[in-house]
């Protein structure tokens, strides 16, 4: 069969077909850049109706050119935008030019990370990345790590070595050939109430459930506890429960607070327990000069979790799994004859599946290894340090304004307030709060977080975006407040 558009490949015909393609694809997103805001505001139902296709896999060819024109009518209006300075709702961010150029390629040659015979160039640049991050936290040569499709995966992975270790080296079980152990109900980690639901979901992955979880309450900063979390060891340790991980968080998803590292090292330390520190958010504070010193303690973790689809602005999905000491991914590695043969890496040919929970995976270092060195430590820095500042601009702004009430001072990039009701208001601060979160959404083009603290609901501003200014900080404030 010999036909043209389905590939690039080295012929004439296929090469200026993917350069219309891509052309055509690039202005039309372009162009559908019309507004600032960050939402056009359609309701769930009306958006349906739009969407809902006669067919998804019509009887002929629509040709790429209809296609296009559909996808700019229908979808490219509608997407949310992440780079509107109107958008702060979620970690999730805008996405840095160069590594959209990076998806481009990335995608067009489509490696899988799982063998060095799919992915050659790239494996070798996903381990030199690998590398240099962790020296960037604090890792010496020992150290190892692999790319995951996300914190989540991220999380899971560092949990799962802390529990494999904890099985093999005190109880002398292997866990990876037998299951768990007969006392793995007794099987305990300790994190904080305020940290993310993938501690939970991980537990159950791991067969542990989430009774093996044990929330730590927090303090007024919003992070664990220490007297609280040393009583709940002893008790735990005086039933004869087994206390085999902490999992720490370096910026909760609300809060963006971080656990004190140094005490809870000690704390591992002394019941030989393994530290791992979900960075999902608080990684990229690691490049600002000004408040690298924040993160300082995650060299001391076992594990840690690194997003780049959160403050380091990249497309998702792109996270790593770092880890201190790399031998610990044995967890992780099985061989199999028709993939990763045991003799490949006697021979020097390295298969990134040994530690790994995907197979097929996406080259997403190529993401973190462009915008790295387009940007240097200069552009990084300012970037990630414009992000904290704003915060902190924006928290002095709510807690001198009587309108307002703030849950804590940012560590991060995360401020969490709510507005009081007017004198004489009969609508409860909740519904009020809800109401306007709503009508940012619909009317405004402003999209904005919601989440719940000590019962009562708040609202969120997740600034990653290093476009905001005060201007637009306070101009935001003074809309929500003319909302009561
Ligand atoms: C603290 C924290 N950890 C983990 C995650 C999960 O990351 P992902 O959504 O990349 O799986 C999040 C997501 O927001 C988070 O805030």
């Amino acid at each position: 069969m010999s036909q043209s558009n389905l590939f690039l490949t080295s012929s004439a015909a296929d090469k200026a077909e993917y350069i219309r393609m891509m052309d055509a694809t690039v202005r039309a997103v372009a162009a559908s850049m019309d507004h600032g805001k960050a939402y056009a505001g359609m309701t769930p139902e009306n958006l349906r109706a739009l969407v809902r296709t006669e067919a998804l896999l019509p009887e002929k060819s629509m040709g790429f050119d209809e296609l296009l024109k559909e996808v700019s009518e229908k979808i490219l209006p509608n997407f949310l935008r992440p780079s509107s300075t109107n958008y702060m709702a979620h970690l999730h961010s805008s996405v840095l030019m160069e590594s959209v150029a990076a998806e481009l390629i990335l995608s067009t040659f489509n490696q899988s990370m799982d063998s060095w015979d799919q992915a050659p160039v790239a494996t070798e640049i996903e381990v030199d990345v690998i590398n240099k991050l962790c020296a960037l936290y604090g890792y010496d040569e020992k150290a190892d790590g692999v790319f995951t499709s996300g914190g989540s995966q991220s999380n899971l992975s560092g949990l799962l070595l802390a529990r494999d270790r904890f099985c093999n080296e005190k109880l002398g079980w292997d866990v990876k050939k037998c299951g768990l152990p007969a006392d793995f109900k007794k099987f305990r980690m300790y994190t904080s109430e305020v940290s993310h639901f993938s501690m939970e979901k991980s537990a159950h992955l791991m067969g542990l459930g989430y009774e093996a979880v044990v929330k730590v309450p927090v303090d007024n900063a919003m992070k664990m506890d220490l007297a609280a979390l040393k009583e709940l060891i002893r008790k735990d340790v005086e039933a004869g429960n087994l206390p085999f991980c902490i999992g720490a968080t370096v910026g909760t998803t609300d809060f963006g607070s971080i656990d004190p590292l140094k005490e809870l090292r000690a704390i591992c330390d002394e019941y030989g327990m393994w530290l791992h520190a979900d960075a999902a958010y608080g990684s990229g504070v690691i490049l600002s000069e000004k408040y690298a010193s924040r993160v300082a303690g995650l060299a001391d973790c076992d594990s840690i979790t690194v997003d780049f689809h959160k403050m380091f602005m990249l497309p998702i999905s792109c996270s790593a799994s770092l880890v201190k000491d790399g031998k610990y991914f044995d967890a992780l590695t099985i061989h199999a004859d028709y993939l990763n043969r045991e003799e490949d890496e006697e021979d020097g040919y390295i298969n990134l599946v040994n530690k790994s929970m995907q197979t097929t995976r996406r080259f997403d270092a190529l993401k973190v290894w462009m915008s790295f060195r387009m940007r240097g430590k200069e552009g990084w820095s300012a970037l990630i340090t414009r992000s904290i500042d704003n915060a902190a601009f924006l928290y002095g702004e709510l807690v001198n304004n009587p309108d307002f009430d703030v849950v804590v001072k940012p560590e991060i990039s995360s401020v969490v307030f709510r507005v009081l009701p007017q004198a004489g208001c009969t609508e409860s601060a909740d519904d009020m709060n809800k109401r306007i979160r709503r009508a940012l959404l619909h009317e405004h083009g402003v999209v904005i977080g919601q989440t719940v603290c000590h019962g009562d609901v708040y609202l969120k501003f997740t600034l990653l975006n290093p476009l905001l200014t005060h201007e637009t900080l306070t101009g935001l404030m003074d809309l929500i407040a003319s909302l009561r």
